[in-house]
This record gives C-alpha cells, sequence and structure tokens, in this order.
C-alpha cells in the first residue's frame, strides 16, 4: 500500500479469513431479531447500504494486493456516487439534518475524492538551491503510518472523508471513531470503501472502523501506533485529546469548536445578508461548527436586519427532515434540547431578549425554535459560550475597528464574514488588523465551505487544516536529503574542519 505504483509486489497472505466468529457478537435470538430496522419493511433500504442482522466492527481482513493509491480513491468516489441518495437519506434519519444536506455532505466526500485522486499525482516537495558545491538540496515526503479519524455527529460523512481521502492518497491506513450516535452512518460509508478495497483485491482493513465512546477514543490518543490522530469535536475534548497525543509526541490535528461572526456594514447588499445569516443560523439547526453564532449589524441597518431576519424565520418549514420541503428539522439528541434551554435562560439573565423563538416545540422529538437574541453585551459569558443549537446573538455596532475587534475577542477562531462592498475594508478584513480566523469570508455565509480550501480555525479551534490546498502535509512526515554528488567534503557555513 505504501508504494504509488503498480504491481509492487506486497506481503501476500494466502488464507483468507474476512470475518471471524472471534469479532461477531454472539447470534441473536431470532425473537429479537424483528426489532432490528433491517427488517421493517419501512427500512428494508438499509440493506441496499450492505447492512445485516450483525455487522462486524474492526475489519479482520488480510493485508495483501496492490493498486494505484489515486485510483483507489477514484473508486471510492464512484461507489459513493452510485449510493449518494440513500447514503444521504441514512445522514438524515441517523443525525437529523434535512435530507439536501445529508446528501450534500456525501456529495463532499465524492468531491475530496476527485480531488484527492488528482493530488496524488503532485505531491512533491521541491529541490532547493544548496549552498555547497556538488550538493543537492531535496525534500521527500513519505506517509506516517496510520490515522486515528475521529468524528463528530454533526458531519458523520463528510469529515471522515476528508480526512480519509487524503490520509489515502499520502500512503497512510486509516482507522476510524465515528460518534456513538452515528454507527449506523459509520458502518455503511465502511462498507462502501470496503467494498471498493476488496474489489481491488486490497485489504478491507487499510480503512477500518470502531465503534465506540470516549473509552475507545482515549485508547486512540494514548497507543503510540497512531501516528496522527485526526480529531473534530469540542474545544475541552479536544484539548485532553491533544493533550494525551503530545504525551507520547504523537502527532494530532484538532477541529474544534467554533464562535463564528456575520459582520454586516452599512454598504451591505441585503439580499445577500439576509439569506446567509438565516442559512447560517439556522441550517443544520445550528449544529455545524461554522454555525453563526454572533451576528453584528451596523447600527444604521440593524432594525431593518433584525425585523426582515424575524419575518425570515417565521416562514421556514419545520418538520420531517425526510421532506423536501423542509428546511429545519430536529437536534440530535435530548441533551442539545437542554443545552438550548439553559442557553436561553442564560442569555435572559445576563439581560438578553429573545425577540425571536427562544423555546423548545411541541412536538415528540428534538424540536426547538430558531431563536434570536438582541441586547447582550458583545462579550457577555453565554455570547463567548459556543451552544450547538440555533441560537443567534444579534449586536449593534459602530466602527470597523470595534467591530473586527468584537469578531476576534472570543476564544476560537474557526469562520467569519463581512458583508460590505467596501474595498478597502475588504483587504484589511483578510489583513493582519482583520479576522483571525481560519476561515475568513467576504459575502458569503460562515458555513458552507467548499473542500478546495484548508478547512479549520486557530487558536481554541485547534489549528488543525483539513481537506483541500496544502492540508495533505499534515498525513505526511518531511525529511530534508541533502545528497552529496561531488567527490568533496565542503561543510556548510564554511566551516573547515581539518
Ligand atoms: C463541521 O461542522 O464540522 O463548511 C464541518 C461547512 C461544511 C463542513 C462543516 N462544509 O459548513
Amino acid at each position: 500500500w505504501q508504494s504509488q505504483g503498480k504491481n509492487i509486489p506486497q506481503k501476500r497472505h494466502d488464507q483468507t479469513v474476512k470475518t471471524s466468529k472471534l469479532f461477531l457478537p454472539p447470534s441473536r435470538p431470532t425473537a429479537l431479531l424483528s426489532t432490528l430496522l433491517i427488517h421493517h419493511p419501512q427500512y428494508a433500504w438499509l440493506q441496499e447500504l450492505g447492512f445485516r442482522e450483525e455487522n462486524a466492527g474492526v475489519y479482520n481482513g488480510n493485508w495483501r494486493g496492490g493498486g494505484e493509491r489515486g485510483e483507489i480513491v477514484r473508486k471510492i468516489g464512484d461507489a459513493l456516487r452510485e449510493k449518494i441518495q440513500i447514503l444521504g437519506k441514512l445522514v438524515s434519519l441517523e443525525m437529523g439534518k434535512i435530507l439536501v444536506e445529508g446528501i450534500g455532505e456525501v456529495q463532499e466526500y465524492v468531491d475530496i475524492c476527485d480531488y484527492a485522486a488528482g493530488l496524488s499525482r503532485m505531491i512533491g516537495g521541491p529541490i532547493l538551491p544548496s549552498e555547497r558545491p556538488g550538493h543537492a538540496l531535496i525534500e521527500q515526503w513519505n506517509p506516517l503510518g496510520l490515522v486515528g479519524i475521529i468524528t463528530a455527529f454533526n458531519f458523520p460523512v463528510a469529515v471522515f472523508g476528508w480526512n480519509n481521502a487524503i490520509a489515502l492518497i499520502t500512503g497512510n491506513v486509516c482507522i476510524w471513531k465515528g460518534a456513538p450516535t452515528t454507527s449506523l452512518v459509520s458502518i455503511a460509508v465502511t462498507k462502501i470503501v470496503a467494498k471498493v478495497l476488496e474489489d481491488n483485491d486490497l485489504p478491507g482493513a487499510i480503512c477500518s472502523l470502531t465503534c465506540g465512546g470516549a473509552d475507545i477514543g482515549t485508547a486512540m490518543a494514548k497507543d503510540a501506533r497512531v501516528n496522527l490522530l485526526s480529531f473534530t469535536g469540542s474545544t475541552q475534548v479536544g484539548k485532553q485529546v491533544a493533550l494525551m497525543v503530545q504525551e507520547r509526541f504523537g502527532k494530532s490535528l484538532l477541529e474544534l469548536g467554533g464562535n463564528n461572526a456575520i459582520i454586516a456594514f452599512e454598504d451591505a447588499d441585503l439580499s445577500l445578508v439576509l439569506p446567509s445569516a438565516l442559512f447560517a443560523a439556522v441550517g443544520t439547526a445550528g449544529q455545524r461548527c461554522t454555525s453563526v453564532r454572533r451576528l453584528f449589524l451596523h447600527e444604521r441597518i440593524h432594525e431593518e436586519v433584525v425585523q426582515r431576519l424575524k419575518s425570515a424565520c417565521s416562514q421556514i418549514h419545520v418538520g420531517n427532515p425526510w421532506d423536501p420541503n423542509i428546511l429545519y428539522g430536529p437536534l440530535h439528541t435530548k441533551n442539545a434540547v437542554k443545552m438550548f434551554v439553559g442557553a436561553v435562560e442564560e442569555a435572559k439573565k445576563e439581560g438578553g431578549t429573545v425577540v425571536y423563538g427562544g423555546k423548545v416545540m411541541d412536538h415528540p422529538d428534538n424540536y426547538v425554535e430558531p431563536t434570536i437574541v438582541t441586547g447582550l453585551p458583545h462579550d457577555a459569558p453565554i455570547v463567548h459560550t459556543e451552544t450547538f443549537a440555533p441560537i443567534l446573538y444579534v449586536f449593534k455596532f459602530k466602527t470597523e475597528e470595534e467591530v473586527f475587534a468584537w469578531n476576534n475577542e472570543v476564544k476560537q477562531g474557526l469562520s467569519s464574514s463581512i458583508f460590505t462592498k467596501d474595498l478597502g475594508r475588504i483587504f484589511r478584513w483578510l489583513g493582519p488588523k482583520g479576522s483571525d480566523c481560519g476561515i475568513v469570508n467576504v459575502n458569503i455565509p460562515t458555513s458552507g465551505a467548499e473542500i478546495g480550501g484548508a478547512f479549520g480555525g486557530e487558536k481554541h479551534t485547534g489549528g488543525g487544516r483539513e481537506s483541500g490546498s496544502d492540508a495533505w502535509k499534515q498525513y505526511m512526515r518531511r525529511s530534508t536529503c541533502t545528497i552529496n554528488y561531488s567527490t568533496n567534503l565542503p561543510l556548510a557555513q564554511g566551516i573547515k574542519f581539518e
């Protein structure tokens, strides 16, 4: 697997043991089978995703086969294309996001596979001039080995996809732990990937899966065999993971919390601001790490935008996320509903006014109202806390200087957007005194990044970059190689040692 070329001999084990009984749970009594989703006619489509009564966890395959890594990743993309609707449907069922967003995140995996297939032919290091005659200085990149990937419930496909596609084309193997509440999606994705590997005479173990909670995450963080641990989740857990990995001098790639802001200046095109703020605040029911939490409006447009935003919220179709007319579904868990209620209470205590929403909906599932809060100080403690729910805090500002400072005053540094037509302001926003985030947008929402750019943020967001640009470098180790092709031995810095 570590070789990019075709037909390179690999270690071969002839004994094929695909599923060892050792790894399977004891057989279930037949009476219990009826409780399995796959036996309900309504969920029979799950079998198309490869679900059976028992689904092996960590793949017990053999290491064998060869092949071109980019080509394998391209085929994974093709296999995902075939299943995009049905896998998107499962994401929607298990995570609770609306169907188009479920399909959209499978599309991100497809896109990164295309990207990675091309990138696999472009991985390279520079040849640098050497100060020593007859010497060449080159940079060589090699795989790290095993990449551990821990993902969150909110993007149960895309975030794995970014890591998996890039880790594979850089020559690594992966072990994935998805969120405990989205294990069906993890299993379905792994089955799709494993089939491509097997069809190409490669072991499915190249992309292994483990389902579980914090105990498994801790084991991955502490295990020195995991050369890189890519973790997506809260800042609090991410910090513990980072410390455990650092303890053993492993590498970590962190994509943690955000506290993202949209700033709309007085010259902003409101026909862009309104749908952007709405999508970023209410899309995925506020459960993206890129969701907008803080909306800073210039005092001249504050009133109008708040009114129009309220009216937009009231027109959002709420309901079953599978229904194509629905834009807004439930929160993922009962606990998320509790966090929502707690944050709204706290916002009121700290002086905020709920101008829209604020309540749990009268519905058996986890639906809460999209919520707009005004009147809080920009540095109120609740404003500086990321709540993974559709609550938007709205503020009034006067000057560019103060609002850029407010954008940067939170601990997190993931995503940020301004709305303006002023070219000077746009470049100040991108520059050293502008946004300190990893994602710095102009006239678009904070969420909905494309895969071609590096994705991630600064400060308590963890500093990692996944997906596009040169994020691949984090999945490889760099060697600086100096080669003497002369018959002399000149030393660097002109040192004479004679
Ligand atoms: C996340 O919420 O962890 O930019 C990822 C976006 C998506 C990815 C979000 N492409 O909103």
